[in-house]
């Protein structure tokens, strides 16, 4: 398929994921917030973004840190409230960078008036039938109604006590306790996220990603899981909670109410590995895009890289969707450190990052990661993904890679801040990582990241989602995409360049030759 002409925007758009409680804070309360993101648009201009993916910034209790909804149509006031995203939103697109948001319709806050009135009336009443509320197993009810285990660990259902005192019926949360899983047989549901996307699209936002996007449907009488040992955060497809096939009825949904909304996208969180299933969720009436997080999980190995942009390639293919990439998000160990670490963690991430961007279809960066940020070993007590409480302290969770971003000045908090007392506590050791020292560095990783970026732009004329690979040596990847030629070595002896036009490498080469953990790119027309 071609895509050079009257392609949607998002096609081959660089989209930045900014978490909002780590990227700038304006109050000096420790927390970032969305003045922050105002404030600092001139860094994302400069490194070349179309695009800003915000994490959930709704108005919620942060149990899950945004992914916990209270009011799905109001900006919580820790974030600033409904004035402060205008004016995100009216800096940005003055700067022609659009704003998308994180859309969570798999399930609400505990504390959302819904799920109180729940709480507050008997079984069955009309407002327990916005949930999914069942009776527990056993002579009393008190074995849960299945074997559910939820993605953070421990059951995937918590028993209330009844309006009455009485012990009573259980409640399914595929998260945490905080984030009943919301009844999507019931039409309700669908009424309500319809008000969402509208108050938001007219609002002026550019479009959603949407969370848990193979969730919501749920199949019916909630059979067991075969597998429930299976390990938090991870996801088989034959796994019941997702997956199940009335999920596409409700993308159809939310594609009829995007289609008075042409200039808005929607990007599914989509955590399904079957190409032919993932590509179900980007049929016309359906998503725009889906999050394929292969790349995600490859090691850094030739073959394993090379399988896992195949196999996006394919599953985007299958629908005729533009295809996406990502290396890192806040939910997953930073690739520095994913990588190996230090130096050769740093050498693999900025190699991959040519890797991606030499990929055609859109891009998802995340902060910092332009930064060469690595994730942070962070002490027991400041640790706040429920993760670590629901695993019973064995899982430490995602808060090592949602460390604030570090900005200006030789100490924490880095011009992060006013205020020392960060929500996590950043590491000393970053004064050779803030966004002051790398301007000041033509070597450093972000001067890397402007002059690919700026290079992805300039040098790559993609005019399908496919690419040309080339069969090097068995420790490289070198695929043609564009009319530029990317090489990647990953093995541990230099490696000799095919003939071209030099654009770059990520690394110096060796004798001309391309060092180990590096990647190049060569102009071929
Ligand atoms: C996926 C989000 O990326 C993650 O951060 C969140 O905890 C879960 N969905 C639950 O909403």
């Amino acid at each position: 398929m071609t895509h050079a002409a009257g392609a949607p925007w998002w096609a081959n758009a660089i989209f930045y994921q900014v978490y909002p409680r780590s990227f700038a804070d304006s109050n000096g309360d420790g927390v970032g917030d969305l003045d922050g993101v105002s404030a600092h648009l001139d860094h994302l201009s400069q490194l070349g973004i179309d695009a800003i993916w915000l994490n959930p910034v709704m108005v919620s209790p942060m149990a899950d840190h945004g992914y916990d909804v209270a009011d799905p149509r109001d900006v919580d006031p820790l974030f600033g409230g409904l004035v402060a995203l205008d004016r995100l939103i009216a800096e940005a697109h003055a700067r022609d960078i659009r704003i998308t948001m994180d859309l969570v319709p798999n399930h609400t806050s505990s504390a959302h008036a819904w799920f109180q009135a729940a709480l507050a009336t008997a079984p069955g009443s009309a407002a327990r039938q916005r949930y999914i509320f069942r009776d527990g197993l056993g002579p009393d009810g008190e074995i849960p109604p299945n074997n559910w285990v939820s993605v953070f660990g421990g059951p995937a259902w918590t028993r209330i006590t009844e309006p009455d005192g009485t012990p009573g019926q259980w409640y399914l949360h595929l998260f945490d306790a905080e984030q009943p899983d919301i009844n999507w047989d019931n039409p309700e549901a669908f009424e309500d996220l319809e008000k969402t996307l509208r108050f938001w699209l007219d609002r002026g936002v550019d479009g959603f990603r949407i969370d848990v996007a193979h969730g919501m449907a749920k199949p019916p009488g909630l059979p067991d899981m075969a597998n429930p040992d299976i390990e938090m955060l991870t996801l088989d497809d034959d796994d019941p909670r997702f997956n199940h096939d009335g999920v596409h009825a409700i993308h159809r949904g939310i594609r009829s109410v995007l289609d008075d909304y042409p200039h808005a996208v929607t990007i599914g969180e989509i955590w399904v590995f079957e190409n032919e299933d993932f590509a179900k969720y980007l049929r016309p009436d359906e998503l725009h895009m889906g999050f394929n997080f292969r790349l995600v999980r490859a090691e850094f190995d030739a073959t394993d890289i090379r399988e896992a942009i195949e196999n996006a390639l394919a599953a985007a293919s299958l629908a005729d969707a533009s295809p996406t990439w990502t290396l890192s998000n806040h939910d997953v160990e930073r690739e520095v450190t994913r990588y190996g670490d230090g130096a050769t963690g740093l050498a693999r991430a900025r190699a991959m990052a040519m890797v991606m961007l030499a990929l055609p279809g859109a891009m998802f960066l995340y902060n910092g990661e332009e930064l060469g940020l690595p994730n942070v070993d962070l002490p027991d007590e400041v640790l706040q993904d429920p993760v670590w409480e629901r695993s019973g302290h064995t899982e430490r969770g995602r808060d090592g890679c949602r460390v604030p971003m570090p900005w200006t000045g030789d100490a924490p908090p880095f011009g992060f801040s006013s205020n020392p007392d960060t929500w996590l506590p950043m590491p000393a050791a970053w004064a050779s990582l803030t966004v002051e020292r790398q301007l000041a560095d033509p070597d450093s990783t972000l001067a890397f990241f402007r002059t690919i970026l700026q290079l992805r732009r300039r040098r790559f004329h993609f005019t399908d989602y496919d690419v040309e690979w080339l069969q090097l040596r068995d420790d490289a990847v070198a695929f043609l995409s564009g009319g530029v030629l990317c090489v990647l070595n990953t093995g541990s002896t230099a490696l000799p360049l095919p003939p071209g036009e030099f654009l770059t490498a990520s690394a110096p080469l060796v004798g001309g030759e391309l060092a180990p953990d590096s990647a190049a790119w060569i102009a071929t027309d």
